[in-house]
């Protein structure tokens, strides 16, 4: 059989630098673990901006169709800010998204005990926090219309429009209501019901869904402003949460901070499954580019290699090595290799993006 194929795109900033840590990683599962995948480079957001004019080539929207899975580092950094919107490196992101129709972005809040104390909450608020949020990343403001900026009498005026369409809200809830069934069995659904009439909508699919489909599965629904408050004052009381396009985005970072650093968090964007099961598949970690730092070797590029197990699990049903790679994260970080991001207050000396990656590669080699 051949080999599946991975499409990688490092982008910009510290993209590459954390990738290339991912790439050590995907040839020792092929060396070791007869895992080997095909992997091919090419380039997304500022730098495909710089080589072609465009953050997302033609050619490259076609190989990502085609690839079994996508993995994606970083995009945009300061350079680009002045850019017209069209061609700014955050639109070949959401191109990808788009185009592969990636509805379900998983975004784990998961808090390492051995990096409890970098919490800016208290350690027990924190400590073995385990969030699932599913946020909707195809529809929703980020994309419905009309949007733009017109000419209103003497004025101009900004315009989104926030839309979902039921089928858009029933196939993320149903991605949310299958994931929390292989976790805690619970899913809060957030939105703005009592504002917003798409918010209406979305409560009552999720309910619908809810009631047809998934009985054994424990549902709430709550405002989202209540829940940005309860996730940070309760953080542990979530397990999967589901939301739409822009509240996910915002509550995703305000989760991902209760965890200490956003150099720790991978994501996954899945679509709807093909023929052989396999979803259309994006990973990436979820934190930015990082211009400031970017080239030299400070970055943590343990969220881009957590990215890459999610990968193994969602993409290619090899759950176990990538519990085998999650093992060896937390293993590392118990023995106290800590990149800068993670010097607490004490201080310390940090290591470099590649020789966390020599920690985790060689607790991958003592699993064995
Ligand atoms: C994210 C990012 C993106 C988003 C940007 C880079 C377009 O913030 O993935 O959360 O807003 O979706
Ligand atoms: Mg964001």
């Amino acid at each position: 059989m051949a080999n599946p194929t991975l499409l990688i795109l490092a982008g910009d900033g510290i993209g590459p630098e954390v990738m290339g840590q991912v790439v050590r990683i995907i040839d020792w599962f092929g060396d070791k673990r007869d895992l080997a995948f095909d992997v091919d480079h090419d380039l997304v957001g500022g730098a495909a901006y710089d080589k072609h004019g465009t953050p997302l080539h033609d050619d490259t929207m076609a190989k990502a169709l085609a690839a079994d899975a996508v993995l994606l580092g970083a995009v945009g950094g300061p350079k680009y800010d002045a850019l017209d919107f069209s061609v700014k490196p955050e639109r070949g992101l959401l191109r990808l998204r788009k185009e592969m129709d990636l509805f379900s972005n998983l975004r784990p809040a998961q808090c390492f005990d051995a990096l409890a104390d970098f919490s800016s909450l208290k350690k027990d608020l924190v400590a073995g926090l385990d969030i699932m949020i599913v946020r909707e990343l195809t529809s929703g403001v980020y994309f419905g219309e009309p949007r733009g900026i017109f000419e209103e009498g003497n004025e101009r005026v900004g315009i989104n429009t926030q839309r979902y369409t039921e089928s858009e809200i029933d196939r993320v809830a149903r991605s949310a209501f299958e994931l929390a069934r292989r976790r805690g069995n619970k899913v809060c659904s957030m939105e703005k019901a009592n504002v917003m009439e798409s918010g209406i909508l979305w409560r009552e699919v999720v309910q619908k869904v809810h009631d047809e489909d998934y009985p054994d599965v424990e549902l709430s629904h709550m405002y989202a402003d209540n829940g940005a408050m309860q996730l940070v004052r309760a953080p542990k009381q979530f397990d999967v949460i589901v939301t739409d396009n822009l509240f996910g985005d915002i509550l995703s970072d305000c989760a991902a901070m209760l965890t200490g650093s956003l150099g720790m968090l991978p994501s996954a964007s899945l679509g709807a499954p093909n023929a052989d099961g396999r979803p259309k598949a994006l990973y990436e970690p979820v934190h930015g580019s990082a211009p400031d730092i970017a080239g030299q070797g400070k970055a943590n590029p343990i969220a881009c290699i957590l990215s890459f197990a999610m990968a193994l699990r969602y993409s290619f049903d090899q759950g176990d090595e990538a519990a085998r790679l999650e093992k060896a994260v937390e293993q590392v970080l118990a023995d106290g290799a800590r990149t800068a991001d993670l010097m607490g207050p004490e201080g310390g000396s940090p290591i470099s993006t590649s020789e966390m990656g020599d920690a985790i590669l060689a607790a991958l080699d003592a699993s064995l």
